[in-house]
């Protein structure tokens, strides 16, 4: 049985975007506006989510960790997501609760399959393969520029990770990746200008989240 072949009590939404877009803050607000509401709130993140998905964080976005050819890096974020799914967002789902991932596969669609050029398909096939088809109800995209994104995460001295330090035509590249999945699924995808202000972007995100929850009580 697949994870998506019943349906299932709880929600989940991912967030989405370029590098330095305000991911983090906007999943913290909702979740806070969803913990006010009495839902129960899953926060997580890939990379990561899991010991072995964290593990597998720091081999695919430290630098030194030898040469990381396209298709392994591919293959590592897909491992860190199958974990993720198993372990952590089929269960919290399971038990009626709400999930809110800091990216989830279409972050490899666009960096993967779009900006290392392994093509968006193959990396649909392969990541549909790793979560056994779950795919989030509700995708927030905050599109971002590469060059508002690269001074946003870099604000403060934050040195940047293996894939944030790519050239600014990797970044479009990505950016054009994500506005075009958002446009394939209207139905399942909330897209944001990252240049709104945080209460503004908080408020809209919380609104539609609230519609989608009212839609499945
Ligand atoms: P992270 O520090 O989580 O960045 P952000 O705060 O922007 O989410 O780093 C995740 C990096 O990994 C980011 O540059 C995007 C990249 N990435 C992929 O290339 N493919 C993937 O499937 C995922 C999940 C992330």
């Amino acid at each position: 049985m697949t994870p998506t072949s019943a349906p299932s009590p709880g929600l989940f939404i991912a967030f989405e975007g370029g590098d330095g877009a305000g991911k983090s803050t906007q999943a913290a607000l909702l979740a806070q506006a969803l913990s006010d509401a009495g839902r129960t709130v899953v926060r997580t993140r890939e990379p990561g989510g899991t010991p072995v998905g964290e593990k597998l964080r720091s081999l695919v976005l430290d630098h030194g960790q030898g040469e990381i050819d396209a298709k392994t890096e591919a293959l590592i974020f897909a491992a860190a997501r199958a974990a993720h799914a198993t372990q952590v967002i089929v269960p919290a789902m399971a038990r009626g609760e709400i999930v809110l991932s800091d990216r989830y596969a279409d972050s490899s669609i666009a960096y993967q399959g779009a900006g290392r050029g392994l093509g968006n398909d193959a990396i649909f096939q392969l990541n549909d393969w790793a979560t056994s088809g779950l795919w989030p109800d509700l995708t927030v995209l905050l599109d971002v520029s590469p060059v508002s994104g690269r001074q946003r995460r870099t604000a403060g001295d934050n040195a940047e990770d293996r894939m944030e330090s790519e050239p600014d035509a990797f970044h479009s590249t990505i950016r054009a990746a994500f506005l075009e999945l958002a446009a394939a699924h209207p139905d399942r995808y909330l897209v944001l200008p990252a240049g709104d202000s945080v209460a503004e972007l908080a408020r809209v995100i919380k609104h539609q989240v609230m519609v989608l929850v009212a839609g499945r009580a």
